[in-house]
């Protein structure tokens, strides 16, 4: 059996993650998470008495902690989820974003590169690639050109991890995925702030004209691709994951209304996002070539999953953002997207 560090375990596609890892491997898991706004231990509640899960409060930035975690657990593997992860916010300030992604992961490589450790995994963003024309898609060696903050601290992770391959022959991958959506994604991302502010009749901010483009994907179509990389991915190399999958703003909020039975009024127009990209789309034919992964998940059918999750948990949200915290958005125009 072997011993998986998983940081970041808390969050959306973390705690989804390490549901899907215990539920299909034999993995013993241990989940680092300093708990943030965006880190809640109810989103691993199902798991929290697994005898082969365990869970450690700390910061992917304290060294000393990282390196007694990764010895007396005996870690083999390690998929780094921890980030600052909403572009809005890193628009308002970044330095908590480079302490995290930058920072944070340097932490993680320096003290991963002085054990036996036999897979890193670094679990990066299509954002790193900056902004699409009408036309094309981005692949594993489109240039790095990260336009926010937020893509910038994330382009920087990737490219510590790129040096520590090259430089110390670390054993490391990288992951760029488009947009998740899925239950348990805290409700200041585009498709639960929709969801959320819908069922309580809010106005539901659209920045711009409304035809960003981005490529959604289902949260469990991007665990099972980590999961393939875990077992059978080339060290030193970067894997793209795509849902197959390409909507803009207007349209997802419309399809979102309609399911719900809503308005469309409640789509209010507001200013654009500072340096907003227009359009990020998937190249994932080397994952699918190399490993044999592709998306399963039909749009149609993640979106109708996702819905019945979040009315049949509003208590969830509820307990992990007050109404008030989600009004101050629709007040203020952010979290309208990642
Ligand atoms: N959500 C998406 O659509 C998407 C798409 C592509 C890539 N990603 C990447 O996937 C990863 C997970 O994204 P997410 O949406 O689940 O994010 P999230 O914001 O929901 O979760 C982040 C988690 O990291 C924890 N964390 C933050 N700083 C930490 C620190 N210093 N030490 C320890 N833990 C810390 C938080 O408490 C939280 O549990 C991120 O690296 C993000 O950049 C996300």
């Amino acid at each position: 059996m072997n011993n998986i560090l998983i940081t970041g375990g808390c969050g959306f596609i973390g705690s989804n993650f390490i549901r899907y890892l215990l539920a299909n491997s034999n993995y013993r898991v241990v989940n680092l998470d300093c708990l943030t706004y965006a880190g809640n231990l109810e989103n691993l509640i199902s798991v929290e008495t697994n005898p082969k899960y365990k869970f450690f409060k700390g910061n992917i930035c304290d060294s000393s902690l990282v390196s007694e975690i990764i010895k007396n657990e005996k870690i083999d593997c390690i998929i780094n989820f921890a980030a600052e992860s909403h572009v809005d916010r890193s628009i308002l300030d970044a330095s908590i974003f480079v302490q995290t992604n930058v920072l944070g992961t340097q932490t993680l490589l320096e003290s991963a590169r002085k054990t036996e450790i036999k897979r890193y995994i670094q679990i990066s963003t299509d954002e790193v690639y900056g902004s699409l024309g009408a036309e094309g898609y981005f692949t594993e060696t489109t240039p790095i050109a990260p336009n926010s903050p937020y893509s910038a601290s994330k382009a920087g992770g990737d490219l510590l991890v790129r040096s520590y391959v090259e430089t110390y022959n670390f054993p490391a991958l990288i992951m760029r995925c488009s947009n998740n959506y899925g239950p348990f994604q805290f409700p200041e991302k585009f498709i639960p702030l929709i969801i959320a502010n819908a069922l309580n009749d809010k106005a539901i901010p659209l920045y711009g004209d409304g035809l960003n483009i981005r490529d959604w994907i289902f949260v469990e179509d991007f665990c099972r691709a980590i999961h393939c990389v875990l077992e059978k991915g080339r060290i030193g190399e970067v894997y793209n994951v795509g849902g197959n999958s390409e909507k803009n703003n207007k349209e997802l909020v419309k399809i979102i209304l309609e399911r719900l039975n809503k308005p469309e009024s409640l789509v209010t127009k507001v200013t654009d996002r500072l340096g907003h990209d227009r359009r990020y789309a998937i190249d994932y034919s080397k994952i699918n070539q190399e490993l044999g992964w592709e998306p399963l998940c039909k749009f149609e059918e993640g979106i109708q999953q996702t819905i019945d999750w979040y009315v049949n948990n509003k208590q969830w949200i509820n307990n992990v953002c007050s109404q008030r915290y989600l009004d101050y958005y629709a007040r203020n125009y952010k979290g309208l997207e990642k």
